[in-house]
């Protein structure tokens, strides 16, 4: 059994899919604790009603805005909990130092389009779906992929599509992407690692 570190920035709402999806799909681990950069991310009610021990780290706040020091207090506190795999589940700062090199191979991260279209420096959240929707594509998607020193360059563990329709705004079709691709696929590529599958 695996212990899992999740970080989050906001919502949680790819944090809960794993919370829900613990001993039905996630079979090899199970969650230890919940990191997040931000104070008022409501993912961090969503872990404490699971009962999930919480913690933040702010990179301005806590580490007087040094990314390394921030890496260093996120690997520090992901050692103390004695965690195996990292997941990023809407974790909006790049990683990179000390934390990248400890647990290479071993973190997770979902991004919410079809790599490699619009990813990369300055693709996150919603501004994915603008993007998407600005460029006229007609198919999108989500992808769960390991982390490496590259922004969303990782190898890929798992993608699917999505359609978009007439009438979408960016929250509509991130809604969508969520529902029929990110809350499923994180889960299944949380277990393809945690099984030792990868
Ligand atoms: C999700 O759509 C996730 O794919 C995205 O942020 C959202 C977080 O939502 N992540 C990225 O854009 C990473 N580049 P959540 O907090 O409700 O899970």
């Amino acid at each position: 059994m695996k212990n899992i570190g999740v970080l989050i920035s906001g919502g949680g709402t790819n944090l809960q899919a794993l919370i829900d999806k613990q001993g039905s799909v996630i079979k090899s681990g199970r969650i230890v604790c919940v990191c997040s950069n931000s104070a008022g991310a409501y993912g961090l009610e969503r872990a404490k009603k699971a009962g999930v021990p919480t913690k933040v780290i702010r990179k301005n706040a806590d580490c007087g805005g040094d990314v390394l020091e921030f890496n260093r207090r996120i690997c520090e506190y992901m050692k103390e909990m004695k965690v195996d795999v990292i997941v990023l589940a809407g974790f909006l700062a790049i990683l990179g130092g000390e934390l990248l090199s400890e647990y290479a191979g071993r973190i997770i991260n979902i991004h919410p389009s079809l790599i490699p279209s619009f990813c990369g420096d300055g693709f996150y959240g919603l501004k994915v779906h603008e993007a998407v929707l600005s460029y006229g594509v007609k198919v999108t998607g989500a992808t769960a992929h390991l982390v490496n020193e590259i922004t969303d360059g990782g190898r890929i563990l798992l993608q699917k599509a999505v359609y978009i329709k007439d009438g979408d705004t960016p929250e509509i079709l991130q809604k969508r992407v969520m529902e029929q691709a990110e809350w499923i696929i994180l889960p299944e590529a949380v277990e393809m690692v945690c099984a030792g599958k990868v």
